[in-house]
């Protein structure tokens, strides 16, 4: 009884079942080259990460060694990528590392990691709806409309001088609540992602970004860069207790390192360059070149990016809520601070667009596989042939935590559920090079075992590098998951069904699934 259990908890969806399912539905055509699939990846990269939360690394966590963050932090990305190429190139299907998971680590931990997903994509989504929400009102603020304060941000913030939440005073962010409404709604009706509509954001994106650096140049005074790193190098610490480098007064880590985690946000988005490898012209080549080109080209900018900031504004009156806008605002540029507002705005609206796509279509594939109820997230809108009903459900969920939560509980309950997603992908890169070792691989990670063993330190040197109190989130969340695994996937599963079916017909013949 116990061992049918378990045999249910690592059962394996066959490589075999993926491509046949991919043939299955309709085949997606061939048509994204090297240069549109990194255009991809840049439009899905560049945010809030930059344009806001630069501002509170750079403050309270790595003054002008964010530089240095953002190179720690691309790195951990880089090795990581190559990871997801490399199961792009061999499963290239939807549900990305759940689907993953799922071939490699068994069922149990393919819906953990589709949990976990939520709070990359949808919990990502409301931080970047908060960045807009910045944006946006800093944006007006020129023209000098302010919204009333009441409707102008969430009920409450941290404080991580003390440590603790306050009261801000104010009702709700309605700015964020809209535009994730907006957005829900764009995606209802199904304007999906194309990749005119991206070129142009990614163009406008660029354009601003190069505009920041060039410009700002000029203003950088080499002393606002002493003290190079005044929180220190690193910042790691172990469940609360700081094991490398300064603890802040909440006893949140400080340092370099902390810094890194906290901007890894920065490059959230690149994973999706991988779910496009069905529509990539030769996939063994273009889409490693379009994860890891968008990756490089990311990091250079944000190098420069956050080289210019700290250089313009000492780090200690750099502001948090739309810190490069407000920088170009100190120095008297205000005319500056409307392109700036504009880019960011329609940088982020793209990253919004692009994450707020990708959770349903998760839902979806768990739906598929019998782990959530089809009657809800597999719907499909009759008209539109659009997953209706989840995409209003992670809407209202984005309008919600983006209306009340503060930006830096949801900024780091993303990352750490990112680089948990992260670290189990290149672990399942190495248990499928054990377990499948002669099925293709279009494309393979360099340097043998090197690359994801690489990829789970890093990502986890991140992880402990966040405030403690971000594994206890992680940890409730993951409960919940596991909760409803057990009073719902476990029995409904496809994969369940099917091996109750064989074992009834061939006596636990084992048809229908293997057991990893
Ligand atoms: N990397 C994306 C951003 O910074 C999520 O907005």
């Amino acid at each position: 009884m116990q061992s049918a259990m378990l045999k249910n908890l690592l059962a394996r969806k066959p490589l075999e079942a993926l491509v046949r399912e991919m043939e299955g539905e309709h085949r997606l055509r061939r048509v994204l080259g090297p240069v549109t699939l990194t255009s991809l990846g840049i439009g899905a990269i560049i945010g809030t990460g930059i344009f806001v939360l630069t501002g509170i690394a750079a403050h309270d966590k790595a003054g002008p060694s964010l530089m240095l963050s953002f190179v720690v932090a691309g790195l951990a990305c880089v090795f990581a990528a190559l990871c997801y190429a490399e199961f792009a190139s061999m499963v290239p299907v939807a549900g990305s590392a759940y689907t993953y998971a799922y071939a490699t680590l068994g069922e149990f931990m393919a819906w953990i990691i589709g949990w976990d997903l939520v709070l990359e994509y949808a919990v990502v989504s409301a931080t970047v709806a908060h960045g807009w929400s910045h944006y946006f009102q800093n944006f007006l603020g020129v023209f000098g409309v302010r919204l009333p304060a009441a409707i102008s941000r969430p009920p409450f913030d941290f404080d991580p001088e003390t440590g603790a939440f306050f009261a801000t005073g104010a009702c709700a962010d309605l700015t964020a609540i809209i535009i994730a409404l907006l957005i829900t709604a764009i995606l209802v009706k199904g304007i999906r992602e194309s990749a005119g509509f991206n070129a142009v954001m990614v163009v406008i994106k660029l354009v601003v970004v190069l505009f920041v650096v060039a410009v700002g140049a000029f203003f950088i005074n080499p002393e606002n860069w002493k003290p190079f790193a005044p929180f220190g190098f690193t910042g790691i610490s172990f469940f609360g207790r700081t094991v490398l480098g300064l603890s802040g007064p909440g006893g949140a880590p400080l340092g370099m390192l902390a810094g890194a985690a906290i901007i890894f946000f920065s490059y959230i988005g690149f994973d999706s360059v991988s779910t496009h490898s069905e529509e990539a012209k030769n996939p063994r080549r273009d889409v490693p070149i379009g994860i890891i080109v968008s990756l490089l080209i990311c990091t250079v900018l944000y190098v420069a990016v956050s080289a210019v900031l700290t250089g313009m504004v000492r780090y200690d009156r750099i502001d948090i809520d739309a810190p490069v806008a407000d920088a170009f605002a100190q120095i008297g540029l205000t005319w500056a601070q409307v392109i700036i507002s504009i880019g960011a705005i329609a940088g982020m609206t793209s990253v919004l667009l692009v994450m707020m796509l990708s959770q349903p279509r998760v839902f979806l594939a768990m739906a598929r596989d019998g782990l959530l109820p089809p009657s809800f997230f597999g719907a499909v809108h009759p008209r539109f042939k659009t997953p209706w009903k989840s995409t209003m459900l992670t809407g209202v969920f984005v309008a919600i935590l983006a209306a009340f939560l503060p930006l830096r509980v949801l900024a780091e309950l993303t990352n750490i559920g990112t680089l948990l997603a992260f670290v189990i992908v290149c672990a399942a890169v190495l248990v499928m090079r054990r377990t499948d070792p002669a099925f293709p691989r279009p494309f393979r990670a360099p340097l043998g075992s090197f690359t994801p063993v690489m990829g789970i330190l890093m990502c986890l040197m991140l992880m402990f590098s966040l405030p403690a109190e971000n594994w206890l989130r992680l940890l409730v969340w993951l409960l919940l998951g596991v909760c409803i695994y057990f009073l719902y996937g476990r029995k409904r599963s496809v994969m369940a069904v099917m091996r109750a079916g064989g074992d009834k017909t061939a006596a636990g013949s084992g048809k229908g699934g293997r057991a990893g």
